[in-house]
């Protein structure tokens, strides 16, 4: 059932009617027409652009981060920010009068809808809607990102920060004097394994994907939304080639304006709950594509068991050769990615399969149970052993995300209904791409404690045959590319937390052998002003940490390199962007992020915590655990889960630490390292579970009038 009611729209009808009628006529009429030039505007800029083959041209396989809900919305969106402007600037109409009138005018796919919410239910739904039963939209997929603080956009509404034709230090000359590494600066300093950005990567791709269209930036024409990053002759990288542009589209925006949006703003097409979505997809659709309806079981590919399904052989009509398939779409980004993609789909299958031995079941009971206890343990890992490493114990401690001890039946935590958690802005686009520092550019291959092999990332992106068919692979044994790569993430070193982004990211990113590559430093940089995210400066008042004020005045925080490189770019500590002065502090102890990064990741790790209703240790939910379950699962580890689904014969107790003698090796033979499911076998309730407890369960099926509306095609 849809509403066309938008609760800020009651508010905006009001004030409507209250206005003088006649000059209320004139100025809707007014409102119409320059929607109508903006969308004329937009749609020529479109036909010049394609027929200049901005669309065609794609000189890189870039993932395709975009929907046809999103491209529809964000052509939606353009078209009215355009006309709010012209409103606003050209027309001198009132600012807030306009943005009633474009409220008002917005078309159908900007509408809200009712959802009906199973409060009683112990599964999630896909999309996310329904976590929270009196925001049903919270944390869903299509949402925009939140502000810890309002946005900088350089006109206030949407020009990036620093403006178009920037005052800010151009985004690659970012990366050359800051971010590039020259050779030789990639430093080991930390305890952390490979494991720490892979995991992290990965659980990433769980909570956030910022949708952007595939455009061609560089041509003749550039379409709306093109914002490319320049490059100069002199480039050290890509100066002795003719490249001087690389691609760059803005990220799309939702609905403009929206009750409490005003400016452009960014969305999340994944949902934000650690909910094991990039397993299962942030879809119905794209979940049913992914299981075989037998015992619960997601699909495995037919040549190489075990391994992610080919496109082709689950998609109808796919006609890709030898490109995976799994529940988020970068799954191929890289091997070690897509060797993490696997590690849970077979995960899935061995407890699936486990379920239908011990019950009788049937596949959809067997699937939502087996998917509920994947995504329990994707959180045990995040809050026992990942967030740890990252964030340090302070913060671990300071922001509550520490997970209580499983004592005499307790251990649970409590969900909050007030705390929203969906995604932070300045998380997605700064605060947790931390984790590209950490990364390696030659991967090691690793059978037993021994280094058999080894790649480079540059040559492997958006390939995954190393996992599948690898030259140091011993079938014989059992041991595959997946075996070595996987032995290697969980003994090799990560790189230090700095400044520097190796440059198998930072000029080869997605090389193949027709493209050069780009620069994912600059590209960071890029998109945070891109999204208006404030300045660091701005992150460091927020984060209570005294700001800076000239270039005299280093702080203790920055080290004397790190802060010398930043004076050599910026004019102005003021202008220092989140992503770089994020990247420039000492990192607090214990973690691998410094101070302003840990503050924004801390929050927003809290909220998914208390802002989720089937939080694995919450008591008192319908998708509550029984103690024993909680117990069981509250001392599952990665390297639990590693060892029960490789060939891998060992690995230390915490795998995102390199080995010592307080992480010693555990043969993966000991049964302390198996989940006993037949704790799970049992169709009970959880003595705890408290749907009744609920004030709104005792409606059952609740209907909501919510602020947005949600297009279902993907
Ligand atoms: C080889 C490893 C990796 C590659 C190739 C990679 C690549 C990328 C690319 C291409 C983007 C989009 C950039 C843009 O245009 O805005 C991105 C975004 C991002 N990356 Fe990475 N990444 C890697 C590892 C990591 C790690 C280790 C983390 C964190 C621990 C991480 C966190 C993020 C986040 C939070 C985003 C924003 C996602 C979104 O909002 O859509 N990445 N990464």
């Amino acid at each position: 059932m849809k509403a066309t009611i938008v609760l800020g729209i009651l508010s905006v009808g009001l004030v409507l009617a209250h206005a003088s009628s006649s000059g209320n006529d004139e100025e809707k009429l007014l409102v119409e027409k320059v929607i109508q030039e903006s969308t004329k505007k937009y749609d020529e800029r479109m036909k010049v652009a394609f027929l200049n083959g901005a669309q065609s041209k794609r000189n890189h396989r870039e993932l395709k981060k975009s929907t046809k809900y999103t491209q529809e919305i964000g052509r939606i969106s353009s078209i009215y920010l355009d006309a709010f402007k012209e409103l606003i600037n050209k027309y001198k109409v009132d600012r807030t009068s306009a943005l009633s009138h474009l409220r008002q005018a917005q078309p159908a796919e900007c509408e809200q809808e009712e959802l009906g919410c199973d409060s009683a239910s112990k599964y999630r739904s896909f999309r996310g809607t329904c976590n929270n039963v009196a925001n049903p939209y919270w944390g869903s997929v299509n949402m925009p990102n939140l502000r810890l603080i309002p946005p900088a956009y350089d006109n206030a509404i949407d020009d990036p920060r620093g403006g178009i034709i920037s005052t800010l230090p151009p985004s690659r000359e970012i990366t050359l004097k800051i971010h590039r590494d020259s050779g030789n600066d990639s430093k080991y300093e930390n305890v952390a394994t490979h494991m720490v950005p892979q995991f992290g990567q990965f659980l990433d791709h769980d909570i956030t994907l910022t949708p952007v269209d595939n455009l061609a930036c560089c041509g003749a024409a550039q379409p709306e939304g093109c914002w490319p990053i320049s490059v100069e002759s002199t480039d050290p990288y890509y100066g002795s080639s003719p490249i001087r542009c690389l691609d760059f589209v803005r990220s799309t925006s939702v609905c403009f304006p929206q009750a409490g949006i005003e400016h452009r703003e960014q969305m999340n097409i994944h949902t934000s709950y650690i909910d094991a979505g990039m397993v299962y997809g942030p879809t119905e659709q794209i979940a049913a594509v992914l299981r075989t309806y037998r015992k619960g079981r997601l699909a495995e590919n037919a040549q190489y068991p075990g391994f992610l399904p080919y496109r082709k052989e689950v998609v109808p009509g796919d006609e890709s050769d030898g490109v995976i398939i799994a529940g988020d779409v970068r799954a191929n980004e890289m091997p070690g990615l897509t060797v993490m993609h696997s590690l849970f789909l077979r995960e899935h299958n061995r407890i699936a399969a486990s379920l239908a031995n011990l019950t009788d079941w049937d596949d959809e009971k067997i699937y939502q149970e087996t998917r509920r206890i994947i995504a329990a343990e994707i959180q045990q890992v995040t809050y026992t052993e990942f967030l740890p490493s990252i964030l340090g114990q302070d913060a671990m401690n300071n922001y509550s995300l520490a997970l209580p001890p499983v004592t005499n039946n307790n251990g649970y935590t409590k969900y909050d209904a007030t705390v929203d958690a969906t995604i932070i802005s300045s998380f997605a686009t700064a605060a947790y791409r931390f984790g590209h520092t950490l990364v390696n550019g030659l991967i090691q291959l690793m059978l037993d404690d021994q280094i058999v092999g080894s790649y480079n990332v540059s040559d492997n992106y958006l390939v995954s045959n190393q996992i599948i068919e690898n030259e140091h692979a011993d079938e014989g044994q059992g041991v595959t590319g997946y075996d070595l790569i996987l032995n290697g993430l969980i003994r090799q070193q990560a790189q230090a937390f700095d400044t520097v982004i190796h440059k198998d990211m930072s000029d080869k990113l997605f090389k193949s052998a027709t493209f050069i590559g780009t620069d994912l430093a600059a590209r960071n940089v890029q998109r945070g002003r891109d999204h208006g995210t404030p300045s660091y400066n701005a992150f460091r008042r927020f984060c209570n940490i005294p700001a800076l004020t000239t270039w005299d005045n280093k702080p203790d925080d920055i080290g004397q390199e790190a802060w010398e490189r930043l004076r050599d770019v910026y004019a102005d500590p003021e202008d220092i962007d989140l992503y770089t002065g994020g990247l420039s502090q000492i990192t607090v102890e214990g973690g691998l992020s410094g101070p302003t990064l840990v503050c924004i990741q801390a929050i927003q790790f809290q909220r998914l915590m208390q802002g989720d209703r089937f939080f694995f240790t919450h008591s008192d939910q319908a998708g509550s655990f029984t103690p024993e379950q909680l117990a069981a699962l509250r001392s599952r580890t990665l390297g639990d889960i590693i060892c029960q689904n490789s060939a891998l014969k060992s690995t230390a107790k915490n795998v995102f630490q390199i080995t010592s003698t307080e992480n010693p090796m555990e043969s993966c033979t000991a049964s302390s390292r198996e989940l006993d499911i037949s704790l799970f076998a049992k169709d009970i309730v959880s003595p705890s579970t408290g749907a009744a407890s609920l004030p709104y369960a005792a409606a059952g099926l609740t209907l909501y009038i919510v602020t947005l509306t949600l297009r279902l095609f993907i």
